[in-house]
């Protein structure tokens, strides 16, 4: 089995698409281990609950340093054997201890096509408020590496979505979660799962070509 650790902050409709796509066979001999919240009541802690997952609560606020919080988390992961490290919808910073601890072996869903409309303060809603003003007409989602920055390890997969007009951050929020997150999200995982991620500085390749 192909291990998971998943972090959350939100309301969890990525950590779904994972549970989902476990359970109806379209991610194979891959298991999510525990999910891990950086805050507390959050919708995602009620999906892993309902789901029978793990959830642990390791929140942000309760650490007054980004070292004492990477060492919690590090401690919560500790025996767990984690492949990967999914941050679906994880809007802490990771310290770089962390980051060298699982080096390679952390990917992030960002709801943008990075470099566009990402970096510090750009999570969540925001980058849709930030597309939508600037008038861009393609949006969606990426899923990367995380190093130490925000939002600025080697890309993975990525996957557009057309603003239509009309459009609030409401609604281009859910047409790009519906669209291209919880697409290419699950098939991120399952890419490097199977071992066909390949990373050679900011390249990434997918081996054996078109993705299955
Ligand atoms: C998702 O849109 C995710 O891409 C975004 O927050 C939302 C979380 O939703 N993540 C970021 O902005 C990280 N930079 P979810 O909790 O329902 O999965």
């Amino acid at each position: 089995m192909f291990r998971l650790a998943v972090f959350v902050s939100g309301g969890g409709t990525n950590l779904q698409a994972l549970i989902d796509r476990i359970a109806d066979n379209s991610l194979r001999d891959i298991e999510i281990c525990c999910v891990i919240a950086s805050k507390y009541h959050t919708g995602a802690q009620q999906r892993a609950e309902k789901a029978g997952i793990d959830c642990m609560v390791v929140n942000r606020k309760d650490f007054n340093s980004q070292e004492a919080y990477d060492e919690a988390l590090l401690t919560s992961l500790a025996d767990k054997n984690i492949d990967l490290i999914v941050l679906a919808g994880f809007m802490s910073l990771l310290g770089s201890r962390f980051v060298r601890m699982y080096e390679n072996k952390i990917i992030n869903i960002h709801p943008s096509l990075i470099p566009a409309f990402c970096g510090h303060g750009l999570y969540g809603i925001r980058p849709h408020r930030a597309a939508l003003e600037y008038g861009v007409k393609v949006s969606g989602a990426t899923v990367h590496y995380v190093d130490e920055e925000y939002d600025t390890g080697p890309i993975i997969l990525q996957k557009a979505v057309e603003v239509k007009s009309g459009d609030t951050p409401e609604t281009l929020q859910l047409r790009i979660m519906q669209e291209a997150e919880q697409i290419i999200l699950p098939q991120a995982v399952a890419l490097i799962a199977a071992g066909r991620v390949r990373i050679s500085g900011r390249q990434t390749y997918i081996i054996g070509g078109e993705i299955k």
